[in-house]
């Protein structure tokens, strides 16, 4: 039997959703630079579930089908209250959330393609509202209802945090949330498939996928970036803070990747919106640190910073609290899981593979009271 650990290099489906080829990504077939710079997110979002970017009409029915099902129900709603008043990550927060909104959708056990669909909206929707909703709440707020004029991005700045945001946020936040929506076949993508492929639900599928982006290898990384910065705090202590890190052999969050070996396609256009929003909001420091950490890392490792290095100190420009970057980057990533557990369901076989057993072998049975 083969072995490779952390499954490197290992092929483990086909998928037309995305693909990393030469360090370039592409949703659908679709270079993710030219998505980021010309498309709004919800045009994604349709690409990804349709492989195909939609008409004018298209869009703006699937934008108002979108909006519809940002709603959640009441019974979430006191869920969430209640989970406002414990002192767990809001990451394990949306996690019970989209597992308890199986329990109030009646279609959950169905696998029709309208019922999938439905289904889809209903995720896509409702991520973002969750984690609006509970940020409000926990800071004593109402939920906000979201408007009808606004676009997807908007209406998330919107309803967290009170203000209809400003042009450049909601484009520096538009192309945040295109740049996080898929990436073949990562940890928390994979999760979704393996899970949905012994013909689970769709809401079992994201659950479990939330659980795999939660971890600081994965998804988790943005915030223990900004932890990171607030550490540092200021710039003359980036070069101490980088070489004791490095003497104790820790890993710096934001820099590497098991795929890319030029560079993260989707880092270089985070870089330029840390900058444009550094200049918006005065605060200047976190992306002049963040180039310092940079420079440092690369010039002295040799790794190079992953989507989400400069995505920390966008979310902190754009008024997000810190532990919400990485339900952020769910709402948006939800959208590849989607494409991706319909892909499963469309050609579905059960995903088991194999362990090579390396523990003891030939044990003989001693009864429990003849025991050390
Ligand atoms: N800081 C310091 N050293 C690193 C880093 C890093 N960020 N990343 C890799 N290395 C080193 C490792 O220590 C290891 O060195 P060694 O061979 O001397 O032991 C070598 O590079 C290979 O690293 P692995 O962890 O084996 O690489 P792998 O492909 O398994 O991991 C990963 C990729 C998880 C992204 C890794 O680079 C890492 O931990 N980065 C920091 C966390 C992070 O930013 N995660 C977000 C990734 S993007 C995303 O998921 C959205």
């Amino acid at each position: 039997m083969v072995q490779t650990k952390g499954l490197e290099g290992v092929v483990a489906t086909t998928s037309s959703v995305s693909s990393i080829i030469d360090d370039v990504l592409t949703y659908r077939g679709y270079n993710v630079d030219d998505l980021t710079d010309s498309a709004q997110f919800e045009e994604v979002i349709y690409l990804l579930w349709f492989n195909k970017l939609p008409t004018s009409q298209q869009l703006a029915e699937f934008k108002s089908e979108l909006i519809e099902n940002v709603y959640l129900p009441i019974e979430l709603l006191n869920i969430i209250e209640k989970l406002s008043k414990e002192n767990t990550h809001p990451m394990s927060i949306l996690m019970n959330c989209v597992s308890a909104l199986a329990i109030y959708d009646e279609e959950t056990n169905q696998m029709s393609e309208g019922a999938n669909y439905r289904k889809s909206l209903r995720l896509q929707g409702k991520l973002a509202s969750i984690v609006a909703a509970y940020s409000r709440i926990r800071e004593g707020k109402q939920p906000l209802i979201p408007k009808e004029d606004l676009s997807f991005a908007g209406n998330i700045l919107y309803m967290l945090n009170g203000e209809i945001p400003d042009k450049i946020s909601e484009k520096a936040f538009n192309k945040a949330l295109i740049l996080h929506a898929d990436h073949e076949l990562n940890a928390s993508t994979f999760t979704a498939r393996v899970c949905v492929a012994t013909l689970s639900d769709m809401y079992s599928g994201i659950t479990a996928a939330l659980g795999a982006l939660k971890g600081p290898l994965h998804g988790g990384a943005n915030e223990s970036v900004m932890k990171m910065l607030a550490e540092i705090n200021d710039i003359t202590q980036v070069d101490s803070y980088l070489h004791k890190a490095f003497e104790n052999k820790e890993k710096i969050m934001g820099f590497g990747h098991r795929v890319y070996k030029t560079g993260d396609p989707r880092a270089k256009h985070l870089r330029e919106m840390s900058r444009q929003l550094a200049k918006v909001t005065g605060e200047e420091k976190w992306y002049y640190m963040s180039l310092a950490i940079e420079k440092i890392v690369t010039n002295e490792k040799g790794l190079l910073p992953n989507v989400d290095f400069y995505s920390a100190s966008v979310y902190h420009s754009l008024g997000i609290q810190h532990d919400l970057f990485t339900p952020i980057f769910a709402i948006s990533r939800v959208s590849g899981w989607i494409a991706h557990i319909l892909e499963q369901y469309e050609n579905n076989r059960l995903i088991r593979p194999r362990a090579e057993y390396v523990g003891l072998k030939n044990q003989t049975f001693i009864p429990i009271q003849e025991r050390d």
